[in-house]
């Protein structure tokens, strides 16, 4: 009977630790895809965004904007899967690239010079788009 009450202790310690451990990894496992969409979308802005707006994000004079400002990056989020894939202006539209890539460039943009927005995912952009009315 002891025996058996120890047991059961034991078995519930178990499950609390693999529940622990399983919930760590999964957040690992978010951070990880994030990381990953991170360093592509870094390969992806320097070769289609990088000639504009800068190493650094920093744009050109009066004539490409910097991507530097972090709470208007904040708030028109939703806008740039539209921005990037149709253009505006002088920037040229990129149709090529999927929802996976826009999704990729965007993590990176929003994680570098100086915005700190977490992960976006190709579903959201697919969502964006429907919603800007440029899917
Ligand atoms: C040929 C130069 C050029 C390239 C290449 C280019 N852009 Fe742009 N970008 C511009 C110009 C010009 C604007 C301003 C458009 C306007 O509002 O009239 C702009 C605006 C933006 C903005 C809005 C910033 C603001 O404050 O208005 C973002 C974000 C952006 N570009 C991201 C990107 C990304 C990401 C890529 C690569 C996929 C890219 N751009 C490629 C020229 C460029």
């Amino acid at each position: 009977m002891h025996l058996r009450l120890k047991f059961r202790t034991a078995g519930v310690l178990g499950g609390c630790l693999t529940f622990c451990l399983i919930a760590a990894s999964c957040q690992s496992t978010e951070q990880l895809q994030q990381d990953i969409y991170y360093t592509n979308g870094r390969d992806l802005y320097i070769k289609k965004c990088q000639n504009c707006h800068g190493s650094k994000g920093e744009g050109l004079a009066d004539l490409y904007p910097p991507l530097t400002d972090t709470i208007w990056m904040k708030s028109n989020k939703h806008q740039l899967p539209a921005l990037i894939k149709h253009g505006k202006n002088e920037m040229p539209a990129a149709e090529d690239m999927a929802n996976i890539d826009i999704a990729q460039v965007v993590v990176f943009i929003t994680n570098s010079f100086g915005n700190k927005q977490g992960m976006y995912t190709p579903e959201q952009v697919a969502s964006d788009l429907t919603k800007s009315g440029s899917d």
